[in-house]
């Protein structure tokens, strides 16, 4: 009997056909709904492989059930989806999918950063709303971000990637991180510092860091009242990593002068959040992956982890080491 593995989105037919001759493979129908939860533990009882999304939540209760499940493949770097106790307990290999996203990641975040600094987004609906009656010497004038400072909070692979964007634009580089990185010191010039330094002295905070009982709610008002009036606030790492009512109340009180957000506490962010009614607010529905090229190497990455588990190797990506 085939190996059974279940995949907790539509992916392309296409794209893993050689998959589906090797094993028995089961796909939830939809690529714009999550499985439901009676679903996922359904299948995860009976799986011997599980390729999921970040919108998955792989708690103890679906772990517990699995009787052959030797991994789960999660879709993404992050893994805060996935309860690693409950896997280590049972044995079952976790996976993740870093480096192919790195750049494509690092992209993004820097859109964001322009967007909200350049008000890309109010500028393009000024003009689709046709209230461009003249050209005139302030209008939606942003803040420059060349010369400027940039904060990184979480200095991983995709901090490195936005520090070695930032300066192309002759950024000046601070970081905060659990460790330093003494080649991104060497090379780029980043500058390590405290948290609390970083905020003082940024006018460009992006958040990278991953979510961890460290990290959940660092960003609070208190945090924000920190920072310059003129910064701006960047988020392209977990919702939870930051008090998103501190973060309303900040902007509107203008102790902070904008945010970009790729994610949110509560995904899908409902469209009457308070935060998206601000226009110094850009909003993003964590695309921060999103490129079709390294969506499908996430994909085959997922993919090659589980063959490598059946196959009795080590995956090419395991989290859970211990
Ligand atoms: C990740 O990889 O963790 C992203 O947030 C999902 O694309």
């Amino acid at each position: 009997m085939k190996p059974y593995i279940y995949i907790t989105r539509k992916l392309p037919f296409e794209a893993i056909a050689a998959f589906r001759e090797k094993y028995d493979v089961k796909m939830w129908e939809h690529d714009d709904i999550p499985v439901p939860k009676e679903i996922l533990l359904a299948e995860a009882k009976k799986a011997d492989a599980l390729l999921t999304m970040v919108s998955d939540k792989v708690d103890e209760q679906v772990l517990n059930l699995a009787a052959n499940l030797k991994i789960v493949a999660n879709m993404a770097v992050g893994y805060d989806n996935i309860d690693l106790t409950a896997a280590a307990k049972k044995g079952v290999a976790i996976t993740n999918t870093p480096d192919v996203l790195t750049d494509t990641t690092a992209d993004l975040t820097f859109a964001l950063l322009m967007a909200v600094s350049r008000r890309v987004v109010e500028a393009a609906d000024f003009i689709k709303n046709g209230q461009w009656k003249s050209w005139s010497p302030f209008l939606l004038a942003g803040q420059d971000i060349h010369h400027k400072t940039l904060g990184i909070v979480g200095m991983g692979k995709i901090g490195e990637a936005v520090a070695r964007r930032a300066s192309g634009f002759e950024m000046n580089l601070l970081y905060h991180n659990r460790t330093r990185k003494p080649e991104i010191e060497q090379i780029l010039g980043a500058v390590y510092c405290s948290f609390e330094d970083l905020l003082k002295k940024a006018d460009f905070i992006v958040c990278l860091a991953p979510l961890t009982d460290e990290t959940r709610n660092m960003f609070t008002r208190k945090v924000f009242q920190k920072m310059k009036r003129s910064a701006i606030f960047i988020n392209a790492s977990r919702g939870h990593v930051v008090d998103e009512q501190a973060l309303y109340d900040a902007l509107v009180a203008g102790e902070i002068a904008g945010a970009g957000l790729d994610v949110f506490q509560k995904e899908p962010i409902d469209a009457g959040h308070p935060l998206l009614g601000l226009s110094n607010v850009v909003a993003l529905p964590h695309i921060g992956s999103a490129s079709v090229e390294t969506r499908t190497a996430m994909m085959n990455l997922a993919i090659a982890n589980i063959e490598a588990v059946l196959d009795g190797k080590e995956p090419l990506t395991l989290v859970n080491k211990d």
